[in-house]
């Protein structure tokens, strides 16, 4: 009976020891995989709410400035939210991302500058402009997504 209540407690420590760490760092990961989506989708509100404006079907160009200017913001540091290791559990992140740091860090880089020229456009409040730069920087999303974002399951 005592032998057997050691033993038991014995083997709960152990797991204790072992599941710790383990549940810390799959929980920081989560943490952070839940971040990066929570931004990433509060980039495709602004996309979609700046997409009504410049396809002319709300008259809401007075918010235009601030919808590029969120998502200028995000981009301004998109590679942050990719930190090694945060490509498993509940993420669409492909393992590219690490695999093909530099390819990643080129994408980042296009993704920026095309957010920041529609910024820009849209300061200008040219329509013509914000068109043009508007589709240059939804390709520039799409570009990232091509490589480095697991496809959506049918
Ligand atoms: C440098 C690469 C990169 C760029 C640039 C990028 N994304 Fe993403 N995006 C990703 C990755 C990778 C994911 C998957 C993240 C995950 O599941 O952990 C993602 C996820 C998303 C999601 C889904 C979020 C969710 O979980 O519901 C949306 C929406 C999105 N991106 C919109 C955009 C828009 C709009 C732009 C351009 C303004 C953009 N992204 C630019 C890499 C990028």
């Amino acid at each position: 009976m005592i032998h057997n209540l050691k033993t038991s407690s014995l083997g709960i420590c152990l797991l204790a020891v072992v599941a710790l760490p383990a549940t810390t760092m799959g929980a920081e990961t989560e943490d952070i995989i839940k971040y990066r989506q929570g931004v990433m989708k509060s980039v495709g509100g602004h996309t979609a709410a700046a997409a009504q404006i410049v396809r002319g079907k709300v008259d809401y160009a007075d918010d235009l400035v601030y919808h590029a200017e969120s998502i200028a913001r995000s981009m301004q540091t998109v590679e942050s939210l990719f930190p090694k290791d945060t490509d498993f559990g509940e993420t669409r992140a492909l393992d590219a991302i690490w695999s093909q740091a530099d390819k990643f860090k080129q994408v980042s880089e296009e993704s920026r500058a095309a957010t920041k020229a529609f910024v820009d456009a849209a300061k200008a409040n040219d329509k013509a402009a914000f068109a043009a730069k508007f589709k240059a920087m939804v390709d520039s999303c799409k570009a990232c997504h091509k490589d480095f974002r697991e496809k959506k399951e049918q």
